[in-house]
């Protein structure tokens, strides 16, 4: 049971007989994911005082400009999952391939793999607005003993056994899911420690954010503009109010608590929207739906779309569960 103020540590160990397949090992693979983001949410919160801003010099296969920060947190986290002999491999929106991981003896006897973003919101960092990580965890399909293969990082959403996100904002937190709910953890920043501080999150069924980039107004199908028009009218509890900061997982992380939607269609610039499947729209899924929300790419529910490709894209409708289905309403009669 979740108990407010209780630390990450103690909530781990508590509800360890919990989680799918309760090893010990899946919790300690979270544990190294409150590690690791530790140490990166020290170097975000030094940025503009020492030279970690800006941009590194390199573009990633997203065809982004890869910021300094992108760069280390990638390398942060890389390094505290490779050390704990429990995840086989590695697949980042940072790296063109997958990573193989061989673990002890180099025997490849590690169970899962991780899928993350490890910097969201980079076009964040040098003005001094929220950042996060986003982390999506499988069990390797692969028989144990071998190296892993495309197989292990292409799983559909629905067979996610863990997700989450950790958003360095005014305070940072880590928002994750086993399956049984979602809850949120603060960190303590003076001593290091991460508090339950949101017991059992939910979208609230119906919200009054929505959250889109406006400014691509003119590229997006007319069901999206449709409902964005819905939005703004004058009826009933609307207009809605917009908010949108550019950061994923700060985005989702105020709706989660406030009730609204998240939206990046597709466009004519970006046919199949701009979020990468499985670093961001699946592991934003499996919290939404846990905490009593929707995920679709418009029609399809997010978590049933078998990837393809590691760095496959998809429209993300992502909230309250009224919204979202409001939303593909639209969709539906603009066709
Ligand atoms: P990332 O920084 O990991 O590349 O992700 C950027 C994503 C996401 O965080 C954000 O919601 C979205 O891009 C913003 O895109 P626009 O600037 O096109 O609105
Ligand atoms: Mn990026
Ligand atoms: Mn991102
Ligand atoms: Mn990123």
């Amino acid at each position: 049971m979740a108990k407010k103020n209780q630390t990450l540590g103690e909530f781990i160990i508590e509800n360890q007989q919990a989680f799918p397949y309760s090893s010990g090992e899946l919790s300690r693979l979270i544990n190294s994911i409150r590690l690791a983001a530790k140490v990166v949410n020290h170097e975000v919160n030094k940025a503009g005082l020492v030279d970690i801003t800006g941009a590194a010099g390199d573009t990633n296969i997203q065809g982004e400009q890869q910021q300094k920060l992108d760069v280390y947190a990638n390398e942060r986290f890389i390094q505290t999952l490779t050390n704990r002999e429990i995840v086989c491999g590695i697949a980042s929106e940072e790296n063109d391939e997958y990573i193989t991981i061989q673990g002890h003896n180099n025997d490849h006897k590690n169970k899962y793999v991780v899928l993350m973003d490890p910097l969201d919101g980079s076009s964040n960092i040098d003005v001094n607005v929220s950042v996060g990580t986003i982390f999506s965890i499988y069990r390797r399909v692969t028989p144990i003993g071998t190296p892993v293969t495309m197989e292990d990082f292409l799983q559909p959403g629905n067979l996610q056994v863990a997700a989450g996100y950790i958003v360095y904002g005014t305070s940072t937190m880590l928002v994750y899911t086993t399956g049984h709910g979602v809850n949120g953890f603060t960190l303590n920043p003076a001593i290091g420690t991460y508090y339950l501080s949101h017991p059992d999150m939910k979208f609230s069924e119906d919200g009054n954010i929505y959250s889109v980039n406006e400014g691509n107004y003119a590229q997006f199908p007319k069901g999206v503009k449709d409902y964005i028009k819905y939005c703004q009218a004058e009826e009933g509890d609307r207009p809605y109010t917009s908010r949108y900061i550019g950061s994923l997982v700060s985005d989702i992380h105020r709706n989660m608590i406030k009730g609204g939607i998240y939206i990046y269609p597709s466009s004519s610039k970006y046919p199949n929207g701009k979020l990468r499947l499985l670093y961001e729209c699946n592991p934003m899924a499996f919290l939404a739906e846990q905490a009593g929300g929707k995920a679709s790419d418009g029609e399809r529910r997010i978590m049933d779309i078998k990837p393809e490709e590691l760095h496959e894209r998809s429209p993300f409708y992502c909230g309250s569960k009224n919204m979202v289905e409001k939303a593909e309403e639209f969709l539906q009669n603009a066709k």
